[in-house]
């Protein structure tokens, strides 16, 4: 598959969960999805009054933490893809949140001027970019010298005997219920491949540093099943 094959791929996978998609994360991950943004904010050094890109937002579940944290002096711009995810987004928004705004834009061709946003953040959305260097590269082009990148991931987790039980629940129990939920296999059926596919901790964060960032740190989230990971975009 070619990565332009691949991003039609994913779009379709997110446009078919996108109605069931806040419900089925918050279940899987027990609600531990939930500590996990939040925990990204509290460790972000995101503060009051920035602007705040959120990409790959989905149906905004970060984005809306964020808009409270930054408060009306502030704003976030949450963007994504996948014109159902943002349905979702803007329908939870309605008329509230006045510092929060969505749109329609690809992580790898973002509509911004070089060194527009305090900080750029992304929950779960790295990894379902295949070209991911370029996404990065992207997200380093429009945060301004010193900005912050927040990237919160899914990762295999550390423990051996940790990764047995989590391997069945995520191969095995996931894609029943998945396919019990939304009556499509495929979506829950790419979730755990993305993740063991995706880039381990220590490589993702060299391709950070090559694609233009500094101070970065890893933090491992719940025997690694989450990882954080926070830079600096170099001066
Ligand atoms: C698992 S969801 C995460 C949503 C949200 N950040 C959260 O924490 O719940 C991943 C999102 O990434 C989006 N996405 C994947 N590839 C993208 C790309 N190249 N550009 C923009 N959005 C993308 C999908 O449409 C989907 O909404």
């Amino acid at each position: 598959m070619s990565l332009e094959q691949r991003d039609l791929f994913i779009k379709h996978i997110f446009t078919t969960v996108a109605p069931y998609v806040d419900f089925l994360s918050s279940g899987f991950s027990f609600g531990f999805d939930h500590l996990w943004r939040r925990e990204a904010i509290l460790r972000s050094g995101i503060r009051a009054g920035e602007r705040v890109l959120d990409v790959c937002s989905g149906t905004g579940e970060l984005a809306f933490l964020l808009s409270r944290h930054v408060g009306p002096q502030g704003s976030v711009t949450g963007s994504d893809f996948c014109e159902e995810m943002l349905d979702r987004a803007r329908q939870k928004k309605g008329e509230g949140h006045a510092n929060l705004s969505f749109i329609l834009s690809d992580t790898k061709r973002l509509p911004f001027r070089d060194n527009s946003f305090d900080a750029v953040t992304v929950s779960f959305g790295m990894r379902n970019i295949p070209d991911t260097a370029l996404a990065l590269k992207e997200i380093d082009r429009v945060l301004k010298p010193g900005g912050k990148f927040v990237c919160l991931e899914l990762t295999r987790p550390n423990y051996r005997w940790f990764r047995f039980l989590y391997e069945w629940y995520v191969f095995k129990v996931m894609p029943v219920i998945g396919k019990l939920v939304v009556k499509a296999a495929a979506p829950y059926l790419y979730l755990p491949r993305s993740i063991n596919s995706f880039y381990p901790p220590d490589e993702f964060k060299n391709m950070i540093h090559g694609c233009g960032f500094e101070n970065i740190r890893v933090d491992s989230l719940t025997f690694g099943i989450a990882t954080l990971y926070r830079a600096v975009k170099s001066g």
